[in-house]
This record gives C-alpha cells, sequence and structure tokens, in this order.
C-alpha cells in the first residue's frame, strides 16, 4: 500500500515533469536553433530572434527583473503583472491594497484629495500653511 508520503512525492514528482514538458521545449529548441543557426549564417539567426521575443512571455512572477525594463507600469511584481506600489490604487503600498472609490494612491498611502492637505488634487500637492484643502483645492478662507 502507498503511504500518504509517497504519494505527495510522487504527486510533486508528476507535477515537476509536467512543468518541465511544457515549459523547456522552446528553451531547448532555441538553444538548438542557436546553435544550428552560428553554422548556417545570420539572417537566420535574425528571424529566430524577431520570432523569440514573439513566443516567449515573461511574466514577473518568474522573471521579476521585466517590471524593470522601459515602459513597464512599474517597478513592483503583482499577480504576474507590473505595477508601481507608490501610485497604483489596486496595489497602493502593497500587491492587492485597493484604495475605496473616492481615494487615490500617494506614495503608497490611500489618501482622499478632496480633503488631503498634503495631496490636494493631486498626489504632493500640498497646501501651504494656514490652508485647508476643501474639495480638491487648497482654500485660504
Ligand atoms: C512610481 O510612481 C512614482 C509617482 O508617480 C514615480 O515618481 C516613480 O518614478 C514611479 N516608479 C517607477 C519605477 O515607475
Amino acid at each position: 500500500m502507498m503511504s500518504l508520503k509517497t504519494f505527495f512525492v510522487l504527486a510533486i514528482l508528476m507535477a515537476s515533469a509536467i512543468t518541465l514538458i511544457s515549459a523547456t521545449p522552446s528553451q531547448e529548441e532555441e538553444e538548438e536553433e542557436a546553435a544550428a543557426t552560428s553554422l548556417r549564417g545570420t539572417s537566420r539567426f535574425l528571424a529566430q530572434t524577431s520570432q523569440k521575443s514573439v513566443r516567449v512571455v515573461k511574466t514577473c512572477d518568474k522573471y521579476p527583473s521585466v517590471c524593470l525594463a522601459k515602459g513597464s507600469a512599474g517597478p513592483h511584481c503583482c499577480q504576474k503583472k507590473c505595477v508601481n506600489l507608490t501610485t497604483d490604487r489596486l496595489n497602493c503600498g502593497r500587491c492587492g491594497k485597493k484604495c475605496s472609490y473616492s481615494k487615490i494612491c500617494c506614495q503608497g498611502k490611500c489618501v482622499s484629495p478632496m480633503s488631503n492637505e498634503n495631496h490636494c488634487g493631486s498626489c504632493g500637492n500640498k497646501c501651504k500653511k494656514g490652508s485647508s484643502c476643501v474639495y480638491g483645492m487648497c482654500s485660504y478662507a
């Protein structure tokens, strides 16, 4: 009879085998192709590289560095998406921290731009001393 432990070990092995099967072929293929192309010439190599960029999708959960690339929405990774935790209303300060609908995310905190004296109307818009934030505008009444 199979013990529960053996079963789990087998299950894990199966899972990793499936992951390997689904993940490696393209990589192996690329390496083989790269090796082959160096013999065959540059034009095919160029065709390969452009094809490769379309085929391989690198998600930030596996490749955190993609969020640091140019054009990324932000340097942090939440649920396979690049975000900027400083300003993302759906991931404000940490992944999954949502700001309620009337609030915005400034420096990783949910604030009300209608009344916040440090973020009046928009992030970083500080009202001068003695003025208060009313409906998103610094008021000097
Ligand atoms: C994140 O957002 C803040 C505020 O807009 C900005 O200053 C900062 O450069 C952003 N970070 C990145 C890496 O995009």
